[in-house]
């Protein structure tokens, strides 16, 4: 498997300091190492961290906070998830908070140019427009951002020109949803959006439900797969140290199980890890945090639980 690792240190979609710190974290956690160990034939290339300069022309837009810095990283962002991808590798995105997630996703669709489906891993459906967010934070709004059916809804964004929304709400699917404004939950019913919240993976099974997932969304098994994984997905003990920590959701085995699935599809073409902030709780709360999301990233690289035989042994 070819790997090519992307950090952004964007911390300007939410109120919080520290989550841009979530890149350095990662990797002093051991990411890169942790993937070349998953087997023999692990090819990672890291690209470091996207840099960006604030774009002076463009104006702000009335309920999106530091829009300009989002506009700015986002160009940045897309043009390099998307040379990683035409690079010939899987491209993993390390947040930085969930705004960039608009980038990598564009990003991804203009390197594949056909259509993908997105998998949604949070707490929140991030499905909020300026008119709805109540709190203005723009990682609160990439789904939004992103989907065809919803660009009505949107002001004029300056600077976004480049990005218009690729995605059909219809490619999209949601796992661990628990904390949903009321416009957005208006939006995932009036548009029937694919979405299996704490509840459904209660009561079906987290394997019934990306299996579930799957045979709906792309039952010809061939659209290149993009997660986007906010660590709030997982349970707030699970994952401590993020900017909106809500309990009762996934444990890391859920977590974990969703990703070997989206392994063994063989189709996973980027992926995103995000909100994981350092400096929220303890420094035993960050180290949960942080190992979770190495866990989980291994997971979507094909690490096994089971484990693998030696290689070079092809019978006992
Ligand atoms: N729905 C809330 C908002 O719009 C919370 C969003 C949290 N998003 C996240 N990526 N953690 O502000
Ligand atoms: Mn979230
Ligand atoms: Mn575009
Ligand atoms: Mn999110």
């Amino acid at each position: 498997t070819k790997v090519g690792v992307l950090g952004v240190p964007f911390e300007n979609g939410q109120p919080k300091i520290g989550v841009g710190n979530g890149p350095r974290f990662i990797r002093d956690g051991g990411l890169i190492q942790s993937l070349k160990e998953i087997h023999a034939y692990m090819d990672v290339v890291d690209y470091g961290d996207v840099t960006y300069t604030i774009d002076p022309q463009i104006q702000n837009v009335p309920n999106m906070k530091e829009y300009v810095h989002m506009v700015s990283c986002s160009r940045e962002v897309t043009k390099r998830v998307t040379e990683i991808i035409k690079d010939g590798r899987v491209c993993l995105t390390v947040g930085g908070d969930h705004a960039i997630a608009v980038a990598t996703v564009d990003g991804h669709i203009q390197a594949v140019s056909h259509d993908i489906i997105l998998v949604w891993i949070d707490a929140h459906a991030d499905l909020n427009t300026s008119h709805t967010s109540d709190s203005g934070n723009t990682h609160g709004m990439p789904v939004a951002l992103l989907a065809k059916e919803l660009s009505d809804y949107w002001p004029y964004l300056p600077g976004m020109d480049w990005q218009n929304p690729v995605m059909s709400i219809k490619n999209l699917v949601y796992f661990g949803l628990r904390a949903v404004d009321s416009y957005e939950r208006l939006i995932i019913e009036k548009l029937g959006i694919l979405a299996f919240g704490m509840e459904e993976i209660e009561t079906y099974g987290i394997d019934a439900c990306i299996n579930m997932a799957f045979e709906k969304l792309d039952p010809d098994k061939q659209k290149s797969i993009h997660v986007s994984f906010d660590i709030d997905a997982l349970d707030a003990f699970e994952a401590p140290s993020t900017g909106t920590p809500v309990r009762g959701g996934l444990t890391l085995r859920e977590g974990v199980h969703i990703m070997e699935a989206v392994h063994r599809s063989g189709r996973l073409t980027a992926m995103d890890l995000v909100e994981v902030n350092p400096s929220i709780g303890s420094k035993k709360d960050v180290d949960i945090t942080v190992s979770a999301a190495i866990h989980v990233i291994k997971a979507a690289f094909g690490f096994n639980r089971k484990g693998l035989k030696p290689s070079n042994v092809s019978d006992l």
